[in-house]
């Protein structure tokens, strides 16, 4: 056991970091404003205009689940949604969402009595206090790898879409694929998952906690020696999904699956192969698509009685 801690610590500390960048691309200071103002304009404003954001919100009502930061929510009012709603449960990141919002009123010079029809929430995907039938899109990016009971945000998305609404998933990552289990900032390998046990991972990334004040600070929970790898983070959210389960409950909930893709983690050719392979249902549901992936997306839909 020892052998297997000592292999992968030492793979932790020479591997290269997957986020160096964007430390240096946010600020130096992750506490201020200005870090986290900056994650809202580029990892997600900026991510959606890069993308162009391929689903159909143009005049629609649309409430994001899950909007931390709020630069997709902006980025959709701002590009022609009609009203747009976008909730959380951490209201740090609803704070700095409203703040985004405010500059970027103010940046393209909109007087506040023709503000932005935007508002952010704090409320939980679990208990959405919404009407039935009352919005035309919903869109969860990043965070379906981390509800706790993703059959009761299915259930509740699906009851408060109008019929023939959409809820939209761009991404979302199984457990098993290039960086499913979210320790880029501590262990920074990728598929730590598939060659070393729960117990190692943890046991290293305390050690890691211990030698680095960054890993300290970007995974508090290490303090408390945590023994499983969803406890290490900070809320202890990663549900372990997997594309199977995730396309189980998706049907379980009533939604039609217009659209499920699998990215697959490799390059050219082979990215290509993978990308034909990943279109077979069978496959989709394989061990084989979870570890050879980097993440997911997903277009649902409440069908029109
Ligand atoms: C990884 S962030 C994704 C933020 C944003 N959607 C994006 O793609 O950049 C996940 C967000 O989901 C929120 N979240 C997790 N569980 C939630 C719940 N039960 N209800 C509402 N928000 C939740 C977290 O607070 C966090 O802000």
């Amino acid at each position: 056991m020892k052998i297997a801690e000592n292999i992968l610590y030492r793979l932790a500390k020479g591997w290269k970091s997957p986020v160096a960048k964007q430390k240096t691309e946010l600020g130096e200071n992750p506490d201020s404003d200005e870090f986290h103002l900056n994650y809202a304009m580029k990892k997600q404003f900026l991510r959606c205009s890069s993308t162009g954001f391929p689903y159909d919100f143009y005049q629609k009502k649309v409430l994001e689940i899950g909007c931390g930061h709020g630069g997709i929510s902006t980025f959709l009012i701002v590009n022609g949604a009609k009203e747009v709603t976008g909730i959380d449960l951490n209201t740090f990141h609803l704070d700095i969402a409203r703040k985004f919002k405010a500059k970027v009123e103010q940046d393209m010079n909109i007087k506040p009595e023709n503000g932005f029809n935007l508002e952010f929430l704090e409320m939980n995907a679990y208990d959405m206090k919404f009407e039935p039938n009352s919005f035309d899109l919903i869109i969860a990016d990043n965070v379906f790898e981390h509800f706790m009971d993703t059959a009761k945000v299915l259930e509740q998305s699906f009851n408060i879409l109008k019929p023939g609404g959409q809820l939209v998933i761009p991404t979302f990552n199984s457990i098993y694929s290039k960086y499913g289990i979210h320790l880029k900032h501590g262990l920074k390998m990728p598929w730590a998952n598939v060659f070393f046990s729960e117990k190692t991972i943890c046991n290293v990334m305390i050690r890691l906690g211990k030698e680095d004040p960054y890993v300290a600070s970007s995974y508090p929970s290490l303090k408390n020696n945590p023994q499983k790898i969803k406890d290490i983070r900070k809320y202890g959210d990663l549900n372990s999904m997997t594309h199977k389960r995730f396309c189980d409950e998706v049907a379980a909930a009533g939604f039609k699956m217009k659209r499920f893709k699998i990215n697959p983690s490799s390059k050219s050719l082979v990215k290509e192969a993978l990308r034909l392979l990943y279109r077979y249902k069978w496959v989709q549901r394989s061990m084989f698509s979870n570890i050879f992936s980097v993440s997911a997306e997903a277009v649902l839909v409440k069908p029109v009685k």
